[in-house]
């Protein structure tokens, strides 16, 4: 029975994952516990939520608690989900959000080393993700490297959509679609790999221009056009994000195809600097347990690009040092 710790669950993202998620949409006729953790001004929120959850009457919820304490909340946790942490707002980027958030992974790390499952699979949402992952990481010395993720999948989601879109073909027809780096406006969404209908995208979308211009930049710049047209952060596509992250960790991975994660990259066959969490094209065995795809070749714009979105969570890095 998944017992899974939900951070930042009074939040808006929580509230578009949670019911899916005691629903069955992750751990499908798998009987599941819930343990929402937020910051003890939620508490009636939370006490709200657990309410809804019930009146839901769903099957397979056996157990919703709730609280502040992450030492208490992540007891035997099978999966953390760490939504906990401000989002952006406009006219700010996610590495803004570094010194304010930061800090909170450390003691969420901690917490995870101490009383989690020491098989947990970890997922950080919160902003921003990538080196808040490395930082709560750092923190759980006694978990393996390799089960801690930065969420990269609504940058894959995106990406796939819109390829779809110019191509004018169903997005299931899209296939190996990674975004290499940073979930920040560095990121590589690598349209060089990526397949449609099995031919690569580029002899179906003929328009290198659009591929390399406008394809990318739209892609980076999704999560602030969504700002900017509502008003806060991307919340229901974060939470199907988050709910396709976990289904693609506990299911095998369809032979030939990839998804992407934000993974340790102390070993990775990409020559990529080691203690990053950086986004990378993965293949689930099932399970929670996987590999980073190796062998794709990545032409020079692909590569240059990689740079600098490596150089950017090198300069993260560097900003948190205080907490690794
Ligand atoms: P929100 O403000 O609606 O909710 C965040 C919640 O976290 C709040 O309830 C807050 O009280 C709680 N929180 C803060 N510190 C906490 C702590 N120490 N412990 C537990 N809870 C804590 O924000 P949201 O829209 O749900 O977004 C959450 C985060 O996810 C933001 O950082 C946002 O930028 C990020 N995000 C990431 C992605 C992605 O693709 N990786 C996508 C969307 C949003
Ligand atoms: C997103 O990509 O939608 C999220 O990371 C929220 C943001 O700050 O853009």
């Amino acid at each position: 029975m998944p017992r899974i710790a939900v951070t930042g669950a009074a939040g808006q993202i929580a509230y578009n994952l949670l019911f899916s998620l005691a629903n069955g949409a992750v751990f499908k006729d798998e009987p599941l516990s819930l343990f929402l953790c937020d910051l003890p001004a939620f508490e009636q929120q939370l006490n709200a939520l657990a309410m809804e959850l019930e009146d839901c009457a769903f099957p397979n919820l056996k157990e919703v608690e709730f609280g502040s304490d992450p030492f208490k909340l992540f007891e035997r946790v099978d999966y953390a989900i760490l939504l906990g942490a401000k989002p952006r707002t406009a006219g700010m980027e996610r590495g803004d959000l570094l010194k304010e958030n930061g800090k909170i992974f450390v003691k969420q790390g901690q917490a995870l080393n101490e009383v989690a499952s020491k098989q947990v699979k970890v997922l950080v949402v919160g902003n921003p993700c990538n080196t808040n992952c490395l930082i709560a990481q750092h923190h759980a010395p006694s978990l393996p490297k390799k089960n801690f993720h930065a969420m990269m999948r609504l940058d894959q989601n995106r990406a796939i959509a819109l390829l779809a879109k110019k191509a004018k073909c169903s997005v299931s027809d899209v296939s190996r679609l990674v975004v290499w780096g940073n979930h920040s406006a560095t990121q590589v969404p690598d349209f060089t790999n990526a397949r449609i209908r099995n031919r690569a995208a580029s002899e179906v979308i003929r328009e290198k221009s659009w591929l390399q211009v406008e394809f990318t930049e739209t892609i980076r710049q999704r999560g602030t056009m969504i700002i900017h047209a509502r008003g806060k952060s991307s919340a229901a596509s974060a939470a199907h994000s988050v709910i396709e992250s976990l289904r693609s960790l506990i299911h095998p991975t369809p032979e030939g195809d990839f998804f992407t994660s934000g993974v340790n990259s102390d070993e990775n066959p990409y020559g990529i600097e080691k203690d990053l969490i950086f986004g990378f094209p993965c293949r689930s065995f099932g399970n929670g347990e996987y590999e980073i795809v190796s062998g794709l070749p990545l032409d020079y714009f692909i590569r240059e690009k990689i740079a600098v979105t490596q150089e950017e969570l090198i300069t993260e890095r560097e900003c948190v040092r205080e907490w690794l």
